[in-house]
Order: structure tokens, then sequence, then C-alpha cells
């Protein structure tokens, strides 16, 4: 019997975050398991910073961007003194599990806890870059996807007045995927993501293919991409494409704001009550997730492997839609 546990949320923040927090407290509430919400992720582990998480402290938050336990990039728990202090903590408030919701280094992080402590680990995929394996959606991404169309498509308008080209910068660390999906809806002419290889050679041809043409051009580019982000993009083809206005729109962290979607609070909220779900099972080492629909318990060591192959047929539609 499970009778109390730890949660936290760590790196980069994601929308949905806070649905999440709110279905593991609700749910660990309903069985009656206290909950107590580390800060600012593996540092208030490190540091013993805590809150305990009541009904009240998750009231209202299903629709808020960000995270109420705050988070970090914790360099000391890297550390082998960081990670001591952090199982000194997570025996002294003698847990029956922990749940962690971040992404890949998230998970490493807990992976190298399992490695030293009992205690039970499971987790939700937070972050908008969706490149986790074991679940179809991670926290954060279909907002995240949706803000940078919203732009894409507010970009487009001034873009079309001045008939000019935008080359716009989408987060996604080394994954593509946010500049995938929000380039195909938002009708983009070109698309660069790390996970393609892109001919500059023939990206050139096809710009300068523009000039007889007015209007709008839109080329997406991931920050990871091998061209090197949207400046250094603009700065190889600009001496190519004389008389094209090229412009750059870096879009940033913004995408990691805002009030998440109703698909994010929905599967944030699945996941969250199944991870508490899971643990009280005798679950552990995992990454809680959905795919097709379905609850799915995928091993931290497998989910870390970062997705590096898209459908290349998305890209093909790219070009065959925008030609
Ligand atoms: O992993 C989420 C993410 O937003 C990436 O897309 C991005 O590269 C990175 O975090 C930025 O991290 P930070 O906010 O720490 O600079």
């Amino acid at each position: 019997m499970i009778k109390k546990i730890g949660l936290l949320t760590s790196g980069g923040d994601s929308p949905g975050m806070n649905a999440c927090i709110r279905a593991v407290v609700r749910t660990a509430l309903y069985h009656q398991i206290e909950v107590i919400g580390f800060i600012r992720g593996y540092e208030g582990l490190i540091d013993n910073q805590f809150m305990t998480l009541q009904h009240a402290q998750v009231s209202g938050i299903i629709h808020k961007g960000g995270t109420i336990l705050k988070t970090a990039r914790s360099d000391r728990f890297r550390t082998e003194a960081g990670l001591t202090q952090a199982i000194n903590t997570l025996q002294q408030h003698a847990l029956g599990g922990l749940i962690v919701i971040g992404g890949d280094g998230s998970f490493r992080g807990a992976i190298e806890l399992s490695k030293r402590t009992q205690l039970p680990i499971l987790g939700c995929a937070g972050t908008i870059d969706n490149d986790l394996i074991g679940t179809d959606f991670t926290i954060g991404y279909d907002t995240a996807i949706n803000t940078a169309l919203d732009a894409i498509d507010k970009i487009r308008d001034t873009a079309e007045s001045h008939d000019r080209v935008f080359i716009i910068e989408m987060m996604g660390r080394d994954a593509g995927l946010i500049a995938l999906r929000s380039a195909i809806a938002g009708g983009a002419e070109a698309l660069l993501i790390p996970e393609l290889h892109h001919d500059l050679e023939d990206l050139i041809t096809k710009i300068k293919s523009w000039r007889s043409n007015k209007g709008s051009r839109i080329i997406v580019v991931s920050e990871g991409d091998e061209v090197g982000g949207a400046y250094k993009l603009a700065q190889t083809i600009k001496p190519h494409c004389a008389g094209l206005d090229i412009k750059v729109s870096i879009l940033g962290h913004i995408q990691r704001g805002g009030t998440p979607t109703c698909m994010e609070r929905v599967n944030a909220s699945i996941v969250g009550h199944h991870a508490v779900l899971e643990l009280m099972n005798g679950k552990q080492g995992c990454l809680v997730g959905i795919i097709d629909k379905t609850v799915t318990l995928t091993p931290f060591e497998k989910a870390v492997k970062h997705i590096d192959q898209v459908d290349e047929r998305l890209e093909e539609l790219i070009r065959i839609l925008s030609h």
C-alpha cells in the first residue's frame, strides 16, 4: 500500500504540465495517497524544497501554461554529490513512489536514481519537442504546434502584403517535429529539419524560381537543422537571390507558453491519472504514454532513444502542395 508519493516537473516547461500535476494529485488523494511536489525539479529534490499538494493547490490550474512546481535543468543532479543528496531527501520523506514529468534529460535522471534506490519511479512525457519513444504526443507538443501555426499564419499576412520570403525558425532542439507539423498546416513552401537531408542547391533553385511570382513564401527551419538555423540559412541563400526580400523570424520561447489545447489537457489528465494507478499496481522505471489511444508503459531506457525518423512522404506532401 502506497501512502505517500513525490512529484516533480523537470527540464523545459511545457503547456499541459499543470493539467498533469492536477491529475496526479487528484487521483492520489482519491486513493488516500499523500502527494508532495518538489520545487524546480531535481534541484528541489537536492535541496529538499517541496510543497504538500492538496486539492486547493491544484485548483484552477488546468488551463494554465508553465508549471506551478517550477522547473529547472539541474547541473548539480548530474554530479555524484547532487545525486546522493537527492536520494537522502527521498529517503527522508519515506516515499512510496516518485512521478517525474519531463523530457529525455529528466528520464535519464530518473534512470540514474533508479540504479541507486529501490524507489519506484514513473514518468509522464512533458516536452514541446515530441521526441520521446512511448507516446504519440508528449505533453506540450500540441499546444506548441498550434502556437507555431498561429505565428506562421500571422507572418503570412505581412509576407503577402510585402511580397516577401520569410524564414521562420522553430524550436525542437535536435528534433524537427514542431517544424514539420506547423509547416504542413501553415502551407509552408519549404521545410528544413534535422531528420531529413536537404540539398541547399535545390532549395536555392526553388527560391530563384519564386522571383517571377509575387506573393508570400514561407520557409520553415528547425533550430537543430544542419544548416544552423534561420539566420545561417538566410546568409547562405541571400547572395543567390538578389531581388527577393528575405526576412527572418525566430519564434523562440513563445512556443513553450500559453494556454494548453483541449487535446493537451485531456492527454495530460489521462497520463497523470494512470501514472498514479500504475505506481499502485507496482510498476516502475517506465514512461506512461498514449499510443494509438491506449495507455502504454515504455521503459525509460527505450523512451529516451531519440526519434530520428520522420515519414519522408510528409516532406513530399509539402513539396507537392506548395508547387
Ligand atoms: O526541450 C524543449 C526546448 O524548448 C527545446 O525545443 C529548446 O531547444 C530548449 O528546450 C531550450 O531550452 P532553454 O529554455 O533551457 O534554453
